[in-house]
């Protein structure tokens, strides 16, 4: 696990919330997800993608974690008041999407906004833990499951290494010159 450093802390927790959650909007209105699905957040920051995907879609389980606590504390106070009137309510965890502490097929969408460059110590040059961070996101998916995210444009090895996974491609956006979404569908 990697610490943020305080600048990373303060980026996370104020400009990303004032842009990250319209980007996600836009994949939300082209993704076709199951109806009563269970939704998994990994690296979750704040919380605000998972308010989103109340809002977009039938979430009848939801599951808001980050490794760290402080983050989970930030998330549980977010959703605390932005949920509005849906029913769900969402568990909130301290966890290491390298070791993600539950059972295999357990959700239907896991989501990682900005996350996968995170759990690198070298940011976007390393790409040691990110293959562990896939098999675990692949494991807690059910079969035909999302994995929902938002990466950096050229990061073809993330590409690569979910396709060699079983992932296909379902949909994809771009955002800015350096940002593109995606829904990577699990097949057999
Ligand atoms: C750039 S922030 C993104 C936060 C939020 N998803 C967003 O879109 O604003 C990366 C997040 O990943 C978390 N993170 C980093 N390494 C992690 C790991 N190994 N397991 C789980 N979360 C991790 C950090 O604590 C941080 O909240």
């Amino acid at each position: 696990m990697v610490e943020m450093n305080p600048l990373e802390r303060l980026w996370v927790n104020s400009v990303n919330e004032r842009y990250v959650p319209s980007l996600w909007r836009g994949l939300f209105t082209e993704a076709e997800l199951q109806e009563e699905l269970r939704w998994l957040e990994v690296g979750a920051g704040k919380g605000y993608v998972t308010a989103e995907a109340v809002d977009a879609f039938d979430v009848e389980e939801a599951v808001v974690s980050d490794y760290d606590p402080g983050q989970v504390a930030a998330a549980r106070r977010y959703l605390g008041g932005n949920l509005g009137n849906h029913e769900v309510s969402p568990e909130f965890a301290s966890v290491d999407v390298l070791e993600l502490p539950f059972e295999d097929s357990s959700f239907d969408v896991v989501a990682a906004s900005l996350v996968l460059h995170f759990v690198e110590p070298r940011r976007l040059r390393g790409f040691e833990h990110v293959p562990y961070a896939i098999e675990e996101v692949d494991r807690v998916l059910d079969d035909d499951g999302c994995f929902l995210s938002l990466n950096f444009t050229r990061n073809t090895r993330v590409r690569r290494t979910l396709r060699n996974q079983g992932f296909r491609v379902e949909y994809q956006q771009r955002h800015l010159p350096f940002l593109e979404s995606y829904c990577y569908r699990k097949t057999g």
